[in-house]
């Protein structure tokens, strides 16, 4: 397997502020690998260093297994990029735009342009000029902007931005369907944890910084959440006695009864309700979730 992208004591400072430290990233060939982190962890800092956008302050980049600074251009050939805003022209149409990229990329069909609009869902106001998009539209333009030189890599900063959930769900199908079958790696960063859990087949977890988990989504979410959801018809005297247990460790009375203790004393606490009197109707483990995984970190 070659790394696409793999960083090596990867840090950035801004001024005193260690904004990145550290950093050991690997994306392999094939994967959507989610890049994870709450505001300010650093993923558009990390971002925009493997981009060549800003230097880092410490460490190396290697794309396509090339040191990158000595191979820019060689390497920047291969990788589509959407970081924060998209940069277009707002008096030209996203045809328009789309021959400049192509244009400038060189030796790409003209019939890729509408292929990529279609694709980003955007074919029925291509002709329109850009200032005249709503923000999901020209989000849009963007990803259809780092897709069309058909790169191997595509690295996205938040790409759902803006977007509607019928445009999330667009976007997803597209990032699924190059990766499935065009061979595109993807690098995508995010707040939706529900999207990611979905998409991504690898996450790096970002915090403060420094890079705490990078693992595969299947790994992770084979873990045990530690909740059980408990059916009884007895639930006010089954709060109580679970409340009064010294290993449960949260009682949550939403629509649905949750407890979250040990897995290695579920028996125990279905013990402890039925010696009560109170019948167990079900009490069934909770798959661990991208978000428990994240909340707990
Ligand atoms: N040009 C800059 N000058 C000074 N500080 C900066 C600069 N760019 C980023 N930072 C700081 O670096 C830290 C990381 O910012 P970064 O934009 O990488 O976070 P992020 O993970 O992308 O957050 P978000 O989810 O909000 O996009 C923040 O504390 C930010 O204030
Ligand atoms: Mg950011």
């Amino acid at each position: 397997m070659v790394a696409l992208v793999r960083t090596e004591g990867l840090g950035r400072a801004f001024g005193r502020l260690r904004a990145v430290q550290d950093l050991n990233l690997e994306v392999q060939e094939g994967d959507i690998y989610g890049f994870l982190g709450l505001n300010g962890a650093g993923k558009t800092t990390t971002i925009r260093m493997l981009l060549g956008l800003i230097r880092p302050t410490t460490g190396r980049v290697w794309l396509f297994g090339k040191e990158a600074r000595r191979n820019f251009i060689d390497v920047m050939r291969h990788v589509g990029s959407l970081v924060e805003l998209p940069a277009y022209y707002p008096h030209l149409t996203a045809r328009q735009n789309l021959e400049i990229v192509r244009l400038a990329t060189g030796g790409l069909p003209e019939s890729l342009i509408s292929e990529v609009l279609e694709r980003v869902g955007l074919a029925g106001r291509m002709d329109d000029p850009v200032r005249m998009y709503s923000q999901g539209m020209r989000q849009r333009l963007g990803i259809a902007m780092a897709l069309l030189p058909r790169p191997r890599l595509v690295i996205l900063d938040e790409p759902t931005n803006g977007l509607d959930p019928q445009g999330v769900n667009h976007i997803r199908s597209l990032v699924i369907d190059m990766n499935r079958n065009h061979g595109v790696t993807f690098m995508i960063s995010s707040h939706l944890l529900h999207e990611v859990e979905i998409t991504c087949n690898r996450v790096g977890l970002l915090k403060e910084g420094r890079l705490i988990v990078q693992e595969a989504v299947e790994r992770l979410l084979s873990q045990t959440s530690g909740w059980l959801h408990v059916g009884t018809d007895r639930r006010e005297e089954a709060i109580a006695v679970l409340k009064g247990l010294d290993y449960v460790q949260a009682v949550e009375e939403g629509d649905a009864l949750r407890v979250k203790a040990d897995p290695a004393r579920h028996a125990d606490l279905n013990a402890a309700l039925v010696t009560r009197g109170i019948r167990v109707s079900a009490l069934t483990p909770q798959k661990m979730t991208l978000e428990d995984f994240f909340l707990s970190r």
